[in-house]
């Protein structure tokens, strides 16, 4: 090789790592705490988060050029990207899979900030546009669910919209919003496929933007507590951060990459509106939710789902203790309250759901009352009676102060959600019956 040519090739790697160097720069500080990049700190889980959402992006871009968005194609336009477009079936399981990912990631990154107290310290803005962010990630799985028009999805989205017609007052109007009609159909699949592929990107892209900038805005992510034996120095972004970025990216791309090659993405049968599935279940991440239907009166469920919703929310209003941020779970205490919530929630979340499913029929036992109060209100009053009774006892019995008593209440709520889940994932068979998975 000549050597204006060596030349020439030295002079473009320089301007592409100036390039990369200055959108890194745009990303992070300059300098970052070198405690701070600690990967049991953080686990990386924001940023995997955003990697995930670039794999999506890609592989999505290229679906759309072969899927079809209408009843009578959907279908044969995903056979066709499974069986005859080069790398079809490898794209759609890459999207699929960092889709589920997603969610999982996104929840593990909601715990993490939370058992560390990064919501803390003028942080709480930043929590709240992360709850918007993962609402968001729901919409986006929920919408792409319907798009292979197969029974799965067909069943799945009827079942899921159903539970939200039982929404107090604006239930049945949200449903007919939601499914363009009565029914799902071809307005329903029409009006998915522009959300998933339209208003979702732009509403995530600029929420995430918002959520880093933040980030950026606020200083850089909450500080760890020093482990012994280490100083307070920084450390410069580049390339000690990026360098560790580049390395977890390329195992989770490695990971994503070979899951996709051998477990494709699922496709059942063509939609038949007569034949209904027994069971019934709406998509995995809802099923905790649909667990609850089974246990409440839907009005009393969406009233206690939109109360843990609005205290999520609220979170940083409620626990405002800043001596604790960066530290997992709080303090030695914290660690116990946390321990306490969990394991109250391993043995009575089953408990609650084999007793009322066996034995206990709340309206036999009132029958003078409406159903909606004795199998609705007064459930969801003895819900919130045990949510406060167990805030207390954490208080009194483990003398934890209000930051460490409020953490051992999220574990519990947080454990339970998963229990229920798993539930509905697992242990539920034809008619909803409660059922052992093998
Ligand atoms: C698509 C979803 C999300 C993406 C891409 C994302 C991305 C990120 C990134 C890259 C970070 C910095 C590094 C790290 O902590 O790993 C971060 C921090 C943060 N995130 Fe998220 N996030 C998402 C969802 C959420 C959710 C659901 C919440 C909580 C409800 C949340 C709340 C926060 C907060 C408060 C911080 C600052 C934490 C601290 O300073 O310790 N984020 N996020």
């Amino acid at each position: 090789m000549t050597q204006t040519a060596n030349e020439q090739r030295m002079r473009d790697r320089s301007h592409l790592r100036t390039v990369a160097n200055n959108l890194a720069l745009h990303l992070h500080p300059p300098r970052v705490p070198a405690a701070a990049l600690r990967f049991s700190y953080t686990w990386g889980l924001g940023g995997i988060s955003i990697l995930l959402v670039a794999i999506l992006f890609c592989t999505g871009v290229l679906l759309v050029f072969r899927y079809e968005p209408s009843v009578n194609t959907a279908y044969l336009s995903i056979q066709a990207i499974e069986t005859k477009i080069f790398f079809g079936s490898l794209i759609r399981a890459m999207h699929h899979w960092s889709a589920n990912l997603l969610l999982v990631a996104v929840f593990l990154h909601l715990l993490r900030v939370f058992f560390t107290g990064g919501f803390k310290q003028g942080r709480g803005g930043n929590w709240a546009v992360g709850v918007a962010l993962l609402l968001i990630v729901v919409a986006f799985n929920f919408t792409g669910y319907l798009l292979p028009w197969d029974q799965l999805a067909y069943w799945a989205i009827t079942v899921a919209t159903s539970l939200v017609s039982y929404v107090p007052l604006v239930g049945s109007w949200l449903q007919t919003l939601l499914l363009s009609g009565t029914q799902v159909g071809q307005a329903t699949l029409s009006n998915f496929y522009a959300i998933h592929v339209a208003l979702l990107p732009f509403c995530l892209l600029a929420t995430i933007t918002y959520h880093v900038w933040k980030i950026r805005k606020s200083g850089g992510i909450s500080q760890p507590v020093l482990l012994a034996g280490e100083r307070r120095d920084s450390l410069t972004t580049i390339p000690h951060l990026v360098e560790r970025e580049m390395a977890a990216a390329a195992v989770v791309v490695a990971g994503i990459l070979l899951w996709a090659i051998f477990t494709p993405a699922p496709l059942a049968d063509h939609v038949d509106p007569t034949a209904s599935p027994n069971p019934a279940k709406a998509a995995w991440y809802f099923l905790g939710i649909q667990e609850l239907l089974l246990h409440m009166h839907p009005l009393a469920a969406m009233i206690l789902l939109s109360l843990l919703l609005v205290m999520l929310l609220l979170l940083p209003l409620l626990e405002r203790r800043s001596s604790d941020v960066g530290i997992y779970f709080r303090s030695a205490v914290g660690k116990r309250t946390a321990l306490v919530g969990a394991l109250l929630s391993i043995n009575l979340t089953p408990l609650l759901v084999v007793v009322d499913e066996f034995w206990l029929n709340l309206p036999a036992v009132w029958p003078a009352l409406p159903v909606w109060i004795s199998n609705g209100f007064l459930p969801l009053l003895f819900t919130l009676a045990g949510l406060a009774t167990i805030y207390l006892l954490i208080r009194v019995l483990l003398k934890a102060n209000h930051s460490e008593a409020t953490l051992g209440l999220f574990t519990f709520l947080f454990t339970s959600l998963i229990l229920l889940t798993i539930t509905g994932i697992y242990f539920r068979g034809p008619n909803m019956a409660l059922t052992l998975p093998f």
